[in-house]
């Protein structure tokens, strides 16, 4: 296990060693912006820690409002609600909504945030092949008596491939059906304005179409959001027990979120860099025969056969002063992963060094 003695960036420091960064999800390096640390300081100092109560009780304050406020703009919806955790999300989701359906269509890799926000009372759930919409598609005909659902990830967050909304919403509209989908690993990268995978597909503001979004990520804050109608958003407000029945976000991270959102909104610059350098990677490890995805998204797995030799790949690197963490995660998988995270500050020598690595690797191994 990796033991942090240092924030993340670029370089992180472990066990008093530096390391060159390439993992987690800081893909716009806004974790540790001089600016973001600068408003989470000043507001514990006018607010403290935590407000120790629900945002239902007495546990709003105006940094909420304003944080909600700037979501909303930023996704260019009508209100926004700020809770606990991106977790939390499609759990939040899946019950408010679950007057309108009877049955879920859930991709078989989706993250289990998703398959543990499936209400205990829901037993139509049906699960598709990974980004098959075909058969999503054979699925939902034959099980047409019900009001379905769709749930996906918008960005899988071990491979960075994206699902194909532009063939899954097709579907939604002709089976007249609703789709969740779980944005952690786009919101702020995907799209024109980086408002997340719908976006990317010119799908944004289409009908019947939900997400469930995360600050911790690309926002390098904290906490999940949705951002969607006034009546959706009152009704998470009214109605969610995981919204009413948890303490509000605390002050520092309700901060530093209000500073990201206005940063991401006013340099989308940070998000052209941060394509470039995931182009460039992907680009030199395909180029080097190492199995991975072709979506152009900052996660780029190196795919294995075999977990020792994705686990001695990653030791390797580690050795040589570079964290790409093999991942063992319980999401569905056919394969054994390093998963390869690109942040837009990450440098080209530093990248030059890792490519340099890997192919040193390569030549003295299989890399099936
Ligand atoms: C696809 C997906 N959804 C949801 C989450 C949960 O988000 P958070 O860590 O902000 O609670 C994650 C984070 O790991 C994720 O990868």
């Amino acid at each position: 296990m990796f033991i942090l003695k240092s924030s993340i960036g670029n370089y992180v420091s472990i066990n008093d060693k530096r390391y060159s960064y390439f993992a987690g999800n800081n893909y716009l390096g806004l974790a540790n912006h001089p600016v973001l640390k600068e408003e989470a300081i000043s507001s514990i100092e006018k607010y403290g820690i935590s407000f120790s109560a629900s945002r239902n009780t007495t546990g709003t304050s105006e940094l909420h409002l304003e944080l909600e406020k700037h979501l909303s703009e930023f996704k260019n919806k009508n209100d926004s609600v700020v809770f606990a955790s991106g977790y939390m999300g499609n759990k939040i989701l899946l019950h408010i909504l679950q007057e309108q359906y009877s049955a879920l269509f859930i991709d078989e890799s989706a993250h289990p945030s998703i398959l543990d926000g499936i209400p205990p009372d829901v037993s139509n759930v049906y699960f598709y092949n990974h980004c098959n919409y075909e058969h999503l598609e054979s699925l939902l005909k034959k099980n047409n008596k019900h009001k379905s659902l769709i749930i996906t990830d918008g960005v899988f967050a071990l491979t960075g491939e994206i699902a194909p909304l532009d063939k899954i919403y097709p579907l939604v509209k002709k089976h007249s059906a609703i789709l969740i989908v779980d944005d952690a690993h786009a919101t702020g990268i995907l799209g024109e304005n980086g408002r997340g995978t719908p976006e990317h597909f010119q799908l944004d503001g289409a009908e019947n179409i939900y997400q469930a979004e995360t600050m911790s990520k690309a926002l390098g804050a904290y906490g999940g959001f949705i951002s969607s109608t006034r009546e959706t958003i009152k009704k998470i407000r009214e109605k969610s027990p995981v919204y009413i029945g948890s303490t509000s976000l605390p002050p520092p991270v309700v901060s530093a979120g209000c500073s990201s959102v206005k940063i991401l909104m006013q340099y989308p610059e940070l998000r052209s860099r941060l394509f470039e350098n995931a182009n460039y990677v992907r680009d030199k490890i395909k180029k080097m025969g190492f199995l991975t995805t072709s979506d152009n998204t900052p996660i780029i797995p190196l795919f294995f056969n075999s977990q020792e030799k994705a686990v001695k790949l990653s030791e390797f690197l580690n050795e040589n002063s570079f964290i790409v963490p093999y991942i063992n995660y319980p999401v569905k998988m056919d394969k054994f992963l390093v998963r390869l995270t690109v942040s837009a500050t990450h440098t080209k020598d530093q990248i030059e060094k890792l490519s340099e690595l890997l192919k040193k690797w390569r030549d003295k191994h299989e890399i099936s």
